[in-house]
């Protein structure tokens, strides 16, 4: 017997909800910590059930989901819309939401407004911001209004104009001592975890075991105290060549075609629906309805 009601959750379900508080101890207990992105209802609830740790609405929303051409366009709407859809999908995980570009970087004010809207509005948890040392301020302006952060540091996205393209990071001795400073800087603001994205898996290795804070890895290396993936990289959903990083789980775009094409096929040949897809009229007034018919046939005649 299923212990899954229709529309519900398994019964069974017993785990400990995720904090933000909590993620400290999995790092001393080097126990590793699972991150995916997502940005609706159904992906969230599936990815919360198979016990991921954390559920990150990002603002790569932008190209998965919305089509834009990077994830600097993304409003704070669009993102809370995500949000909160998520929010009803994620019961275990701790869900963080990413502040997108221009909602922290022109006053500190405004970074604090709109991290309370993820919060009171959004249902998040933690809010993501990018940058490391010239971060710090803000960052510890909204954890003192009691908003844990997770800070971003490496390969920013929202740099992109800045850094030229999408570009591995923290290569020359200059860059790795900037990366340190950003960490640490991170680390003593009090984030709850720091997202390392596309730098050397060496770099990578020195600031997990250098900070208290955990890290979680993007194109960074297997020693970060996590990983977090685009969940729509994992099932082939981006129409893009990967990144080197990135661990096809399943094909979901063939999934979808196939199962797209065989409608249409079948709707063509008349092979859909079928009898036992159809409603039925009860007995009696079928009884009826035929009379009706045969009735109006006769006086056609
Ligand atoms: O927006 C995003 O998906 C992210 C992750 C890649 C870390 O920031």
């Amino acid at each position: 017997m299923s212990l899954t009601p229709i529309g519900g959750r398994p019964q069974d379900d017993l785990r400990q909800k995720v904090t933000a508080a909590s993620l400290r101890e999995r790092k001393l207990r080097h126990e590793p910590i699972t991150c995916l992105t997502a940005y609706d209802y159904p992906s969230a609830r599936l990815i919360d059930e198979a016990g991921i740790d954390m559920v990150l609405v990002g603002d790569s929303l932008a190209q998965a989901i919305l089509g834009y051409e990077n994830t600097l366009s993304v409003t704070m709407d669009e993102m809370l819309h995500h949000v909160k859809a998520v929010r009803r999908g994620v019961k275990h995980a701790l869900l963080l939401a990413d502040m997108p570009y221009g909602s922290y970087q022109a006053d500190a004010n405004e970074a604090l407004r709109n991290a309370i809207r993820f919060v009171k509005e959004g249902g998040a948890e933690v809010v993501k911001i990018e940058g490391g040392e010239k971060r710090a301020e803000v960052i510890r302006r909204i954890i003192d209004a009691e908003i844990p952060v997770c800070g971003h540091i490496g390969l920013t996205p929202q740099s992109v104009n800045t850094m030229g393209g999408y570009k591995v990071q923290g290569k020359s001795l200059t860059d790795i001592e900037q990366l340190m400073r950003d960490a640490v800087a991170l680390d003593r603001a009090g984030v709850c975890c720091i997202v390392l994205e596309g730098i050397p898996r060496e770099v990578a290795a020195m600031i997990t075991s250098e900070v208290a804070t955990p890290t979680i890895g993007i194109g960074a290396g297997p020693e970060c105290d996590g990983q977090v993936l685009v969940f729509h990289d994992i099932l082939n959903l981006t129409f893009a060549l990967p990144a080197k990083f990135v661990r096809r789980y399943g094909d979901a775009a063939e999934l979808i075609r196939n199962a797209v094409e065989a409608f249409r096929s079948d709707v063509k040949s008349l092979q859909y629906p079928g009898d036992a897809e159809s409603y039925h009229l009860p007995k009696e007034t079928k009884v009826g309805l035929d009379a009706v018919l045969a009735r109006k046939l006769a006086m056609r005649r």
